[in-house]
């Protein structure tokens, strides 16, 4: 039987712990979830004697450490290559469905248009090439499985972007943002309501993109939170990335486009600023 004409199994959820993995069991709580420490996805032994039959397996797990990931390449590809390729190769043998998610850094960021899933990948860090690799492996192990890019995923909560304006808008009078790298800012929420439309579509196709309509640069991202709370946005001052050097270098533009999620008839995800809205009053809820 394959995960297509199986019995509608359980929910499993890897990774749960993290940003994605919180607001997809927040609103699927019924979710069979496994944190990093109940689960490590590239223990095979163990994920293979959680999946079975008829299950849909949604991994949230993932080294996203990305300028780490520089000095630690092998660290990177444990979490990003080998634990997807362990989790495709245990739901193909058990007749199970993978939704796997994976990242707009797998392009090479010097697009001046959105890009597309048939667009060719071309990363530029390490992150970007062991995400790159997971993709390659889930698609090569199981080919029921479908492979989900997002991009500058939020919460408003630890030490997320959102989450560190809000606490820089309390700690300083003004504050200097990157105004020359631009992407498609997504509510983790959202993402988490568009993954679970997902399931229960097998049909879809196997490369998709799901991220917040429209885009930004960090610095509007930033004052689009300033602005959502009250707080002058002038205070947030445009700078560009030589400021605020690091490991792994940026893409300039990442804007992902959601012409296949939206061509599947799954349900667009709405503009990033009224979801960042959304996030912002559930934040100081
Ligand atoms: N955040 C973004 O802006 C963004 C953008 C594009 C794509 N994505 C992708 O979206 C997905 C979800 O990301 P996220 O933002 O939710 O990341 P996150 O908050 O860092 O969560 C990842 C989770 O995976 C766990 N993990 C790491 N290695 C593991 C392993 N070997 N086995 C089991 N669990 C493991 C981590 O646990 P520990 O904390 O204990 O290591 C953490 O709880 C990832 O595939 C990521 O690449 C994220």
């Amino acid at each position: 039987m394959t995960a297509d004409t199986a019995a509608p199994g359980r929910l499993i959820v890897t990774g749960a712990g993290g940003q994605l993995g919180r607001e997809i069991l927040r609103r699927a709580p019924a979710a069979c979830a496994f944190g990093h420490r109940e689960l490590d996805i590239t223990d095979s032994a163990a994920v293979r004697a959680i999946v079975e039959n008829g299950d849909v397996v949604l991994n949230c797990a993932a080294y996203t450490a990305v300028d780490q990931a520089e000095a630690d390449p092998d660290a990177a590809f444990a979490g990003n290559e080998t634990g997807p390729a362990v989790l495709a190769a245990a739901c193909a043998a058990a007749g199970a469905r993978l939704i796997h998610l994976s990242t707009d850094y797998v392009f090479p960021g010097t697009h001046d248009r959105p890009y597309d899933t048939t667009d060719p990948t071309g990363p530029t860090t390490a992150y970007g090439r062991s995400k790159l690799a997971g993709e390659q492996a889930v698609s090569a192990l199981a080919p029921q499985a479908h492979v989900v890019r997002t991009a500058w995923v939020y919460a408003g909560a630890g030490s997320d972007f959102v989450a560190t304006m809000l606490r820089l808008e309390r700690e300083r009078d003004t504050i200097d943002v990157v105004d020359d790298q631009i992407g498609s800012p997504t509510y983790a929420g959202d993402l988490a309501a568009g993954l679970l439309e997902l399931v229960g579509r097998p049909d879809a196709p196997r490369l998709l993109h799901a991220t917040n309509a429209g885009q930004a640069s960090w610095f509007e991202l930033a004052q689009a939170v300033f602005a959502g709370i009250g707080a002058d946005p002038a205070r947030v001052r445009p700078c560009d990335s030589t400021a605020f050097p690091r490991p792994a270098r940026r893409p300039a533009y990442s804007v992902l486009s959601n012409d296949s999620w939206i061509s599947a008839g799954l349900g667009p995800l709405r503009d990033w600023r009224e979801a960042l809205e959304d996030a912002l009053s559930r934040v100081s809820d």
